[in-house]
């Protein structure tokens, strides 16, 4: 099978999925799987804008700088060009399955799916405290080496 691509949906794209995208590219690294990465949100508020600051503090107490990374939105043209997007939430979820395109080829999952828990969503830390933004992140590491696990054994 080619090689696959992964993105990340979150809501804003500052908090959950730029930690999702920070924590699956360094378990890719750390198990020697090639893989494109990335992460958008399914709204525009932060379009261009770098991760939250209390995102950025988290990824980087965790060994990850994610200061680089800038929002974008998602587009149709994600659905054909990652062979999976990964929602952070139900939410998310079930817009994408909206604007999902005739011509996808994009396996939609949910993000907690791959950490042995279909159905429940990473909670929005957005409104929280830095102990939120630690429980995404354990979250999402969780679900990031299922996820990078179930990759690297496929054919
Ligand atoms: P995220 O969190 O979807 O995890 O990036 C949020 C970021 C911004 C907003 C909501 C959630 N907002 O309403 O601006």
């Amino acid at each position: 099978m080619s090689r696959p691509s992964v993105l990340f949906v979150c809501l804003g794209n500052i908090c959950r999925s730029p930690l999702a995208e920070a924590a699956f590219r360094a378990e890719a690294m750390r198990i020697g799987l090639e893989v494109k990465v990335d992460s958008a949100g399914t709204g525009d508020w932060h379009v261009g804008q770098p991760p939250d600051r209390r995102a950025q503090a988290t990824a980087l107490r965790n060994g990850v700088d994610i200061s680089g990374y800038r929002g974008r939105q998602v587009t149709p043209e994600d659905f054909r060009r990652f062979t999976h997007i990964v929602a952070q939430d139900r939410d998310n979820l079930s817009n994408l399955m909206r604007m999902r395109p005739r011509d996808a080829i994009a396996e939609l999952s949910l993000m907690l799916e791959h950490a042995g828990r279909p159905g429940e969503s990473v909670a929005d830390p957005y409104y929280g405290d830095e102990e939120d933004f630690d429980v995404t992140w354990w979250d999402v590491t969780r679900a990031a080496e299922g996820l990078a696990r179930r990759l690297s054994i496929r054919d």
